[in-house]
């Protein structure tokens, strides 16, 4: 069964067209390994700040890469979408499915959202064949990231104006054993972004 194919469909009638280029052709080409980089981590945590600076590094090392951002997706594809649990979920099933059409493509993807729920994260691993699912817990304690409060939504959350604000009345679980974890409140930038671009290389991404 090709990598992209769905594990189900909700219609009998609908049948899965294998296209004469393959994913490995496409990688092959681009002289990389796909993967998807999955950032997740409370607001504020910098998960946007890290993912955009790995990416930055990996473009300069010449990969081929696109950044799915969570304030982003959730202008476009996502925008009917709140905060409620299932509304998350769906988020996150959305944003894995087009990941994963971007790994597909032969692309080293990077999302960064919080995802708050360990069970929306593992489905999304499962989409995806084993080693093309990275896990990247940006580790930032709340503290301070409602310090930093770079959007002013832990004040407006705190007074009470903005309802299911994760880390305040809506949880947030933390991976178990990410492939990676940084600690973007203690270490600076730089050596985040050499620890995730190390794992590439190491790992034979880039
Ligand atoms: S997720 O939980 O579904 O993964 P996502 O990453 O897309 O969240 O969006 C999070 C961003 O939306 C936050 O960084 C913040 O700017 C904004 N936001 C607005 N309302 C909320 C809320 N209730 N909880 C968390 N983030 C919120």
């Amino acid at each position: 069964m090709p990598t992209n194919s769905p594990i189900t469909t909700n219609n009998e009638n609908i049948v899965w067209h294998q296209h004469a280029v393959e994913k490995s052709q496409r990688s092959a080409q681009k002289k990389q390994k796909p993967c998807v980089l999955w950032f997740t981590g409370l607001s504020g945590s910098g998960k946007s700040t890290v993912a955009g600076a790995v990416e930055q590094a990996l473009f300069e090392l010449g990969a081929h890469t696109y950044l799915l951002d969570g304030d982003n997706v959730r202008m476009g594809l996502c925008k009917e979408l709140t905060f409620s649990d299932a509304d998350r979920k769906e988020n996150i099933r959305r944003i894995g499915e087009v990941a994963k059409l971007m790994a597909d493509a032969g692309l080293i993807v990077l999302t960064a959202f919080i995802s708050p729920h360990r069970n929306d994260r593992a489905q999304v691993r499962k989409m995806l064949p084993e080693t093309e699912f990275i896990e990247v817990f940006v580790d930032t304690p709340l503290a301070i990231c409602e310090q930093r409060d770079p959007k002013g939504l832990y004040k407006k959350a705190r007074a009470g104006e903005i309802k299911n604000f994760t880390g305040i009345d809506s949880v947030y679980e933390a991976p178990k054993s990410a492939e990676i974890r940084v600690e973007n409140g203690v270490q600076p930038l730089s050596q985040a972004v050499e620890v995730i671009v190390n794992y590439l290389k190491e790992n034979g991404y880039v």
